[in-house]
């Protein structure tokens, strides 16, 4: 009881501790701290304006405190929570001790790329998720380490992304990019042989990235103004379940015959677009949505002939409301 209550005086003595020197540059943080466990006193190597809790020494938790920049981590850290607050920006530098760490969680701040240094994160070589969503962002920063598997830069301002921005990323598993400016990204997912994940929901993307890396199983493209699909998109990407095209701008016109006529789709949203006719699919597809499109001449039999529904075993969920 005695060490809760301690523990807990001492918490609160952190908050406005660290609201005072916020106000100084991060370097000022840089101090030991002593903390008594019980008893017996330990060495805890943590900035003043954050909580290094003994029974995870390898975390930092500087979440949700009014802080305008990055404390000082110390080396012995891998994980640093530092959601929600207020950090504009990062300088070089304020990383490098910290060479083991593994997560640097920032979203909810208010990032600007102008003030993050360019070699910020780049000695990180253990770094495996790096979440910077809902910030300010206006391009992807520079020099990621290329040990990332979990990338976030959602909700950000981000219009253009240099073509080496992933570069050699062999390992990235997650990236999301949803909510941004994003009207084009040429080549730069070439190479990213592990992605799983992309999404890139509510941009201004007019087509299907291209080069897509072949592993890609679930392509999030909502909310876009993409027109077509390219001939054989799906074929060229066997791994490729589950594919979100809804509230895009997809006519008949752009869909070339067949082309999501394979069989290891497994779900597709074609909804909230202009099609007035019902694609061909394969009858391995569980899950298709078609709603709040154009589809005219709509009967049982136009509809059979192009999905042979007494075959369609694996068709769970198919959603063809609004018709008009
Ligand atoms: C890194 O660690 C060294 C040695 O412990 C120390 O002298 C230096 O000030 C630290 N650098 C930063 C940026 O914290
Ligand atoms: C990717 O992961 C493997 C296995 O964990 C590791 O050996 C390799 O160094 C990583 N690649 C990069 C570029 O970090
Ligand atoms: C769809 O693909 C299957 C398998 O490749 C093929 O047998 C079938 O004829 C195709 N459907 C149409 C309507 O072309
Ligand atoms: C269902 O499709 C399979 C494989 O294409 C075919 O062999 C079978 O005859 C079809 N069954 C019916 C009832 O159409």
């Amino acid at each position: 009881m005695r060490l809760l209550v301690l523990l807990l005086i001492m918490g609160l003595g952190d908050v406005s501790i660290g609201q005072h020197y916020s106000q100084f540059q991060w370097l000022s943080y840089l101090r030991n701290r002593w903390r008594y466990v019980g008893w017996r006193a330990m060495d805890v190597d943590c900035p003043l304006e954050c909580d290094c809790p003994p029974t995870y020494p390898t975390a930092m938790y500087c979440h949700s405190r009014n802080l305008q920049h990055v404390p000082y981590v110390p080396s012995h850290i891998k994980y640093v929570y530092l959601q929600r607050n207020q950090i504009t920006g990062i300088q070089d530098g304020v990383f490098d001790n910290a060479t083991n760490l593994v997560w640097i969680v920032l979203f909810h701040n208010q990032l600007n790329s102008d003030k993050i240094g360019k070699n910020v994160f780049s000695k990180l070589r253990n770094l495996d998720l790096l979440f910077l969503d809902h910030n300010e962002l206006t391009h992807v920063p520079s020099n990621l380490p290329k040990s990332i598997t979990n990338l976030q830069l959602g909700h950000n301002k981000i219009s253009k992304i240099p073509s080496n921005s992933f570069e050699g990323m062999a390992n990235l598993t997650f990236l999301q990019l949803q909510a941004n400016f994003i009207e084009d990204v040429g080549g730069v997912f070439k190479g990213l042989k592990s992605l799983t994940l992309l999404d890139m929901r509510e941009n201004r993307l007019r087509k299907i990235p291209e080069s897509l890396p072949e592993r890609l199983q679930q392509l999030y493209l909502e909310f876009n103004n993409i027109e077509g699909v390219p001939e054989g998109f799906l074929t060229m990407r066997p791994k490729l379940q589950f594919v979100r095209l809804a509230h895009n701008k997809l006519t008949d016109k752009g869909l070339p015959a067949n082309v999501f006529n394979i069989s290891t789709l497994v779900e597709l949203d074609l909804s909230f677009n202009k099609l007035e006719k019902i694609p061909t699919v394969s009858r391995n597809l569980e899950n298709l949505y078609l709603q709040a499109n154009k589809i005219k001449d709509f009967s049982l039999g136009s509809f059979c002939s192009t999905i042979d529904m007494t075959n369609f075993s694996k068709l769970r969920m198919l959603r063809l409301g609004c018709l008009h």
